[in-house]
């Protein structure tokens, strides 16, 4: 196959609303992306993916989507979007949008014609949703169709009086989802798409791409995911879509599916493939959980990190996709925590497991996408009040931990742990007023560590966790480490994330402690010509047995 840009790109995922604002509203916009395009020519990144910029009620923070082809007045205008596009393009900076074909908003025209009987285009617009019926319990009661649980925490059912019907919702009830099995409809998300194509996006991330299909014979489950989740004919949709959309226009594009199976895997984004051309999975994301606890259930519960886990998962896709397809390599996105919150320790060794965590991460081949923050190791959020929060997700959440017997402070913590919106604060350019990021209060609380945790004062230090990645940034490109043929040393090893990546030009070696204890670690390796190449304490050279200090990790390097 005949190399593309994307294969050599370093992306930065950028939460819009946080990233700067310029128009002194306390919301992130385009103009304030624009004025920072510096920044990205700094750090070495070479793509950005925006998320949702589409007009929008804003209940998910723009994956609810008004108006495909308005950009939401929160963020600017159409001219800003070109402005960009252009400003980006004479930087070799790609631009990529988030693309979602799910669902729309309730508040989508389409949408309010569905629900209304007397709409004018009311025929036409209710087969682009998914209605069913009521049941009936033995009283003559209403009872939704199914039990299923939204991606959210409360039903997926939600009653529309007029049509004496229920809608389906996966995510929020402000959130229908779309009727795949409709043409015209399945038309009109094509024309959209080709549409901001037209307007010269480099590429698209593409929503809960997996959801597509739902199971339409609608059978009972709690939670009921396997109903509405990597239904094979989802793929049918996705490579109808790239096929007359994506691949013609040579737009690149990542999908987003947990847990697919090799096969599944090789269908989304093999090389031969015409569904996406990277996929972006999960498999490494929540590796703490304690999935005994009642409380805070499922991902809220915080348990031991499972290191062992999170090298298999990587290596699982190593394998799956070896010679037949491209990875994507992350630590999180914004719908995680923290991932120094999360895997490191974001108090006492701050900047060690930052830097743990990027030689970890960012030696190891495909293409990385770096999430706004992590370059300065932003931490988890310090929220004292529920209402400081601001995600939807969150409000149901709290109530069902309520429910559950959890008291005030438990689940804040929860939430000070696991939302996602410890991943959306604003960005911490220094620490002047609003960490820099706008000049009145954010729409989001800034999180009070920017003095400390900042941009500017990261810039200054030659060895602060920024100019780290910079410098990883830049050898990444120089020695092809991308195209790399990892091997993991010791996966098995519960606290040790040891790998050995060879390029054409170089191998490096990666020797980390993943745990806040000393450990020792044996590296049954042939040691001789490795010379260290950077380390989050003090360079020593490798040696076969070694002891390794809280989140010590040393990187090594022959040069070929
Ligand atoms: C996945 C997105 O990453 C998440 O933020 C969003 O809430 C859902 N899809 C629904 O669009």
């Amino acid at each position: 196959m005949k190399r593309k840009w994307w294969q050599d790109a370093i992306i930065y995922q950028l939460y819009l609303r946080s990233f700067k604002d310029s128009n002194h509203d306390g919301i992130g916009d385009f103009q304030g992306v624009i004025s920072k395009l510096d920044y990205f020519k700094d750090l070495g990144v070479n793509a950005i993916w925006i998320s949702p910029h589409y007009e929008s009620p804003m209940d998910d923070n723009g994956y609810d989507i008004s108006d495909f082809y308005r950009v939401s007045k929160d963020y600017g205008t159409i001219e800003d979007v070109k402005e960009l596009l252009q400003k980006a393009h004479q930087l070799d900076i790609k631009i990529l949008f988030d693309l979602v074909l799910n669902h729309t908003s309730d508040e989508h025209s389409w949408f309010e014609a569905a629900k209304d009987p007397n709409h004018p285009n009311h025929q036409k617009y209710h087969d682009y949703y998914i209605w069913q019926p009521p049941k009936y319990d033995e009283h003559g009661n209403k009872v939704m169709p199914t039990q299923w649980r939204s991606w959210f925490g409360g039903p997926v059912w939600e009653y529309n009086e007029p049509t004496n019907e229920y809608y389906l919702h996966i995510f929020s009830k402000k959130m229908p989802d779309l009727n795949w099995r409709n043409e015209d409809m399945k038309r009109d998300l094509k024309a959209m798409t080709k549409w901001w194509i037209d307007l010269g996006v480099d590429g698209f991330r593409v929503d809960a791409s997996n959801h597509l299909e739902k199971d339409w014979t609608f059978p009972e489950g709690h939670p009921g995911y396997e109903y509405f989740s990597s239904i094979p004919k989802h793929h049918e949709y996705l490579e109808e879509m790239g096929v007359e959309v994506f691949y013609p226009n040579d737009i690149m594009t990542m999908g987003e599916a947990g847990g697919a199976s090799k096969e599944e895997a090789i269908k989304y984004c093999g090389f031969e493939n015409k569904e996406f051309d990277m996929l972006i999975q999960f498999g490494h994301c929540w590796a703490d959980c304690d999935w005994h606890n009642q409380i805070t259930p499922g991902k809220w519960a915080k348990g031991t990190i499972d290191v062992k886990h999170i090298k298999n998962s990587f290596n699982h896709w190593f394998e799956m996709l070896k010679g037949q397809g491209w990875n994507i390599i992350y630590w999180h996105n914004h719908d995680q925590p923290r991932v120094i919150s999360h895997y490191g320790n974001d108090s006492m060794y701050h900047d060690q497991s930052g830097k743990m965590l990027a030689y970890t991460l960012y030696f190891m081949p495909g293409t990385p996408i770096v999430y706004q923050g992590e370059e300065i190791g932003m931490t988890n959020v310090d929220y004292e009040n529920l209402d400081d929060f601001r995600d939807v997700e969150v409000f149901t959440e709290y109530d069902n931990f309520m429910k559950l017997g959890a008291s005030h402070e438990v689940a804040m913590q929860a939430l000070r742990d696991r939302a996602r919106d410890n991943a959306r604060s604003p960005f911490q350019w220094d620490d002047s007023l609003h960490a820099g990021f706008s000049n009145v209060t954010p729409w989001m609380n800034t999180v009070k560590n920017y003095h400390d945790i900042n941009l500017a004062k990261q810039k200054e230090d030659e060895h602060s966790i920024f100019n780290t990645y910079k410098k990883i940034f830049q050898y990444r490109k120089m020695d092809d480490i991308s195209s790399g043929t990892i091997t993991f040393i010791d996966i098995e090893n519960p606290d040790t994330y040891c790998y050995k990546n060879e390029t054409t030009h170089a191998i490096y070696l990666v020797v980390a402690n993943f745990r806040e204890r000393e450990i020792d670690v044996t590296l049954p390796i042939d040691v001789k010509d490795y010379e260290c190449f950077m380390s989050n304490y003090t360079d020593r050279p490798l040696m076969t047995q070694m002891h390794l200090k809280p989140y010590e990790a040393i990187v090594y390097k022959i040069k070929k």
